[in-house]
C-alpha cells in the first residue's frame, strides 16, 4: 500500500486518509443492512466524550452514541485502563474456567438488575443473548412457541432474526419455527396508539388462539428502540406481566438498547416496577468498548439448571476482557452519576423536542424517555403522511441526512425518522449545540410539507 502520508488529529495518527480507509473497507468488507453500492461511511480515527473525528480532523457531535450503545461516552480512560490491565494479566481463558472479572460482574449485575434476577449467562452481544433466552425459556417450560412483536428488532442471527418483527426479518424467513408475532400498542403516525387495555385484550386473544400451554415466552423490548422509541402506555407492561403469570409464559425483556441508563434507569422496566423472568442486555453493558452481552434470569429459572443440563455455550462466554470492561463501565455510570444526568438532561431534551414540534410543520411526532429520543417527520399535516414510506427513504430524508453530515452532526436516520440518543455524559450546552443543528436542518424538511 502506498499510503505514507501521516494524518494527525489530536492524539491520533493514521497513515491512511479518510478516502483510503473508506475505499479499502468498501472493497474488502461488507457493511450492514445495505446495498454496498449505496454505503458512504464516515471514516473515524478518534473519539472522546460526545465527539468523534475523521482522519482529516473533521469533528462530529455523536447524537446517537454510535449504535445507541456508547452510553458513557467515547474514550473513557478508566475503562480503557481496565481493559489494558486485564489484557496484560489474563486476556482469555476457556469459559469452563472461573475468573475474577466473571465472578465480580455476575455479582454486580445481580445488585443492579430488577427483582430477583441474579444469575447471568454471558454472550458476545445482544442477538445471542436473545438466542439463549429463548433456548432457556423452552428448556425451562417444556413449551415451544415464542411471542414477539412486529415493531421490534431482536438481532441478526437466525433465531433473533425470526423474533424480529421489522423488515430485517424478511430476508431470514422462513426462520426458526414457533415464533408468533403480535401487534404493538402503537400503529404508526396516522392511527396512533391503542390504550394499554385494548392492546392487552388483543394479546390475550392471541394467547388463547395459539394455545397458552404451547407458549414458552413473550419477548419484548420494554421501550422499543429502532422501531420508534415507543414508550408503552402506562399499565401495558404490568398487564403483560399479569398475562404471562396467568398462562405460565415467561416474560423476556429485551433491554439491549433501553438498558444501562438510556432511559434514566438501570433498566427501562424499572419505570413500571415490573420484574421480567429474563432480561437481555449488551451495548451499554460495556458501552461497546468490548463486545459483551448477557441473559439475566430469576433464581427459579437458574435453579432448573442445577440438575438439568444447560445446553448452551460460546467460546467467548464470560470473556475476561468483556467482563473487566463491563465492571469498569458500570463503575463509571456510578461515579459520574450518569443515570441522574440522563434523567436531568432527558427533561431538557424533552422540552427541546417539544419546541421542534411546535416550530416545524414537518415534525409529526416527538417521543423521548431519558436520553432516548426520536423525531417522526411528515409531509402532510392533515393526513399525517410520513416523509418517507415504510421501509424506504425519500429525497427529503436524504437531504436531511446530508445536511447533518456537512454540519458535523451524526445520528441515525431511518425511513421518516431520526434519533436523539447522545451519550449519557452530555451536558446542557452540548445538548443545545446538537439541537441548534437539528433546528436548522428541519428547514429542509419543512419545505416538503404540502398541507
Ligand atoms: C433491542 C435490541 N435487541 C437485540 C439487538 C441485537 O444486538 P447485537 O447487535 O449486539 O447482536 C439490538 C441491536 O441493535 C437491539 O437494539
Amino acid at each position: 500500500m502506498k499510503t505514507a502520508t501521516l494524518h494527525e488529529t489530536g492524539e491520533a495518527t493514521t497513515v491512511m486518509s479518510g478516502k483510503e480507509i473508506v475505499d479499502l473497507s468498501r472493497k474488502h468488507t461488507l457493511f450492514e443492512w445495505s446495498a454496498q453500492a449505496k454505503v458512504d461511511p464516515i471514516p473515524v480515527v478518534r473519539a472522546e466524550g460526545i465527539y468523534f473525528w475523521t482522519p482529516e480532523g473533521k469533528r462530529f457531535i455523536d447524537f446517537n452514541s454510535q449504535l445507541m450503545s456508547v452510553n458513557i461516552g467515547h474514550g473513557d480512560k478508566r475503562v480503557v485502563k481496565a481493559i489494558q490491565e486485564q489484557a496484560a494479566t489474563l486476556p482469555y481463558v476457556s469459559p469452563h474456567m472461573a475468573t475474577e472479572p466473571r465472578a465480580r460482574l455476575g455479582a454486580k449485575l445481580a445488585e443492579i438488575s430488577p427483582g430477583d434476577i441474579d444469575v447471568f449467562f454471558f454472550t458476545n452481544g445482544g442477538s445471542d443473548a436473545n438466542e439463549n433466552a429463548i433456548k432457556i425459556a423452552r428448556l425451562f417450560t417444556g413449551r415451544h412457541k415464542v411471542l414477539a412483536r412486529y415493531r421490534s428488532y431482536h438481532g441478526g442471527t437466525a433465531g433473533s432474526s425470526s423474533l424480529t418483527g421489522d423488515p430485517r426479518r424478511w430476508a431470514a424467513e422462513p426462520g426458526i419455527s414457533g415464533v408468533v408475532h403480535v401487534l404493538d400498542p402503537y400503529h404508526g403516525l396516522a392511527r396512533g396508539w391503542d390504550s394499554a387495555q385494548a392492546s392487552l385484550a388483543m394479546l390475550e386473544e392471541i394467547i388463547q388462539l395459539e394455545g397458552p400451554r404451547s407458549i414458552a415466552a413473550f419477548i419484548l423490548e420494554t421501550v422499543t428502540g429502532t422501531n420508534g422509541v415507543l414508550v408503552p402506555p402506562d399499565g401495558y407492561l404490568q398487564g403483560v406481566r399479569a398475562l404471562c403469570d396467568k398462562y405460565g409464559i415467561l416474560m423476556i425483556a429485551d433491554e439491549v438498547m433501553a438498558g444501562f441508563g438510556r432511559t434514566g434507569e438501570w433498566f427501562a422496566v424499572n419505570h413500571w416496577n415490573v420484574v421480567p423472568d429474563m432480561i437481555t442486555m449488551a451495548k451499554g453493558l460495556t458501552s461497546s468498548y468490548i463486545p459483551l452481552g448477557a441473559v439475566g434470569m430469576r433464581r427459579k429459572i437458574a435453579d432448573h439448571f442445577s440438575d438439568n443440563v444447560f445446553y448452551g455455550g460460546l467460546t467467548y462466554n464470560s470473556h475476561p476482557l468483556g467482563c473487566a470492561a463491563a465492571l469498569a463501565t458500570i463503575r463509571v455510570y456510578e461515579e459520574d452519576r450518569l443515570l441522574d444526568n440522563a434523567r436531568q438532561m432527558g427533561e431538557i431534551m424533552s422540552e427541546l423536542l417539544n419546541d421542534l414540534e411546535k416550530k416545524h410543520p414537518s415534525v409529526g411526532a416527538v417521543r423521548s424517555i431519558g436520553l432516548f429520543g426520536i423525531v417522526e417527520l411528515i409531509r402532510n399535516r392533515r393526513t399525517r403522511d410520513p416523509l418517507a414510506p415504510f421501509n424506504a427513504t425519500s429525497e427529503e430524508m436524504q437531504a436531511l441526512n446530508r445536511f447533518f453530515r456537512e454540519q458535523g452532526f451524526y445520528t441515525f436516520v431511518r425511513w421518516n425518522v431520526f434519533y436523539t440518543n447522545p451519550p449519557l455524559c452530555i451536558n446542557e450546552a452540548q445538548l443545545r449545540e446538537g439541537f441548534a443543528i437539528i433546528d436548522r436542518a428541519l428547514e429542509i424538511t419543512d419545505k416538503a410539507v404540502t398541507d
